[in-house]
C-alpha cells in the first residue's frame, strides 16, 4: 500500500554552515597610480579582496581603471579560478594585467575599455512570480507534473502568481567550476539559467518537485542546482533579499523513506545556501505501485494547504 513518509525534523547540520549573507571582504590596496593617457588621465588601482570566509584562503583581486569619478573597466579574478594543473595563478595574473594596462592607458586604452567594461548588471526580463516550481521530472505529465499542477492551482487560488520551469527543455550548460562567478556575481554562460537565477530571486516561494532518480535527482535537475552557485556568488557579493521560503515536493518508485535520503541532502542545503527557508517537503514513496499519485486520498489537499500556508507566511 502506498504511503506518504512523515517529514522528518531538519536536522541541525543542515541548518548550521549555510549562511548566504552579503559579504564584505577584507580590501587591501596592491598599487594606485596615476596614469597620464593622451586624452585623459586615469587612476588604476589594484585591489587584493579576502573572501576566505566564504572559501578557504579565496582571494580575490580587482583591477580598475577610474577616470575622475567614472569607472572605465574592471578586471577581476580570484584564485580559486585556477585549478592545480595550471600554470597561472590569480595573484600574478592580476599583477601582470596591470603593468600592461598600466603602458596602454597612456597609448591607446580603448581595447581596454572594449573589452572590460564596468557595466551595470543584468536586470530580470519577465515580472516577478509569486511562487516559481521546478519541476524536475523529464515526464511533463508524471507524477512531479501533478503535484506541480496542484501546488500552481493553491497559488492561483490564493490569488498569487506562479511560474513553471521544466529543466529538461531548457538549454542550460553544465557548472564548469571555473568559479568566476565570485567576480561578477554573474555565470560565464549566457543561457537559460539566467532567466531561472531571475524567476527565482524574485520568487517569494520556491517548489522543488522531484522524482527520485538512481536515489538522486535527475540530471536536468542538477544542472539547475549546480548551475545556482551563480545565485549564491551574486548574493554573497552583492547582496539579496531574504523571507523566501522553500518547499520540496519528491517522489520515489520503491518503498520506504530512505530512497529520499539524498533528495534531502541535497535539496535542504540547496535552499540553505541560498537564504531560503525550508517550509516543508512531502515525499511519497512506493510511486511505481500506485502509477498515478492521484489515487491517494488527501494528497491533493496536503499539498495544496502546505503551498498556501506557506505563501501566506
Ligand atoms: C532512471 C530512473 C531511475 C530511478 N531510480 C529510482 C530510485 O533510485 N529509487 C526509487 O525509489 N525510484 C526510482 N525511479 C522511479 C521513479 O522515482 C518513479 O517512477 C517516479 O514516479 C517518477 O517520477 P515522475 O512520475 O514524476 O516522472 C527511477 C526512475 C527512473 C526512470
Amino acid at each position: 500500500m502506498p504511503c506518504g513518509v512523515p517529514l522528518p525534523p531538519l536536522r541541525k547540520e543542515f541548518l548550521s554552515g549555510h549562511a548566504s549573507m552579503h559579504m564584505e571582504p577584507a580590501r587591501e590596496i596592491l598599487k594606485s597610480v596615476r596614469v597620464r593617457g593622451r586624452e585623459a588621465e586615469y587612476l588604476l588601482t589594484l585591489e587584493r579582496e579576502d573572501f576566505s570566509a566564504l572559501y578557504p584562503r579565496m582571494v580575490r583581486f580587482v583591477l580598475t581603471v577610474r577616470e575622475g569619478d567614472r569607472i572605465r573597466a574592471v578586471f577581476r579574478t580570484n584564485t580559486f579560478e585556477y585549478s592545480p594543473l595550471s600554470p597561472l595563478a590569480a595573484g600574478t595574473a592580476a599583477q601582470e594585467k596591470a603593468a600592461e594596462w598600466e603602458q596602454d592607458l597612456t597609448a591607446d586604452p580603448s581595447a581596454i575599455f572594449r573589452n572590460y567594461p564596468a557595466g551595470p548588471a543584468l536586470r530580470p526580463q519577465e515580472p516577478a512570480a509569486d511562487l516559481v516550481i521546478i519541476q524536475g521530472s523529464p515526464r511533463p505529465d508524471g507524477n512531479c507534473g501533478i503535484l506541480t499542477g496542484w501546488a500552481a492551482e493553491a497559488a492561483g487560488d490564493a490569488g498569487r502568481t506562479s511560474r513553471v520551469i521544466y529543466p529538461h527543455d531548457l538549454d542550460i550548460h553544465p557548472c564548469i567550476g571555473c568559479y568566476q562567478c565570485y567576480n561578477t556575481g554573474t555565470c560565464v554562460f549566457d543561457d537559460d539559467m539566467r532567466s531561472i537565477i531571475d524567476a527565482v530571486r524574485g520568487a517569494r516561494l520556491l517548489i522543488v518537485c522531484s522524482p527520485v532518480y538512481t536515489n538522486t535527482v535527475p540530471a536536468g535537475l542538477k544542472l539547475v542546482i549546480d548551475r545556482m552557485q551563480a545565485y549564491h556568488a551574486e548574493r554573497t557579493l552583492s547582496g539579496g533579499r531574504s523571507g523566501q521560503a522553500g518547499i520540496l515536493f519528491s517522489v520515489a518508485g520503491r518503498k520506504g523513506g530512505d530512497n529520499f535520503t539524498c533528495i534531502i541532502k541535497v535539496i535542504i542545503p540547496f535552499f540553505l545556501n541560498l537564504g531560503i527557508e525550508p517550509a516543508g517537503q512531502m515525499l511519497i514513496d512506493s510511486v511505481d505501485a500506485v502509477r498515478d499519485i492521484r489515487l491517494l486520498p488527501g494528497r491533493k489537499e496536503e499539498v495544496k494547504g502546505l503551498v498556501a500556508a506557506a505563501l501566506s507566511r
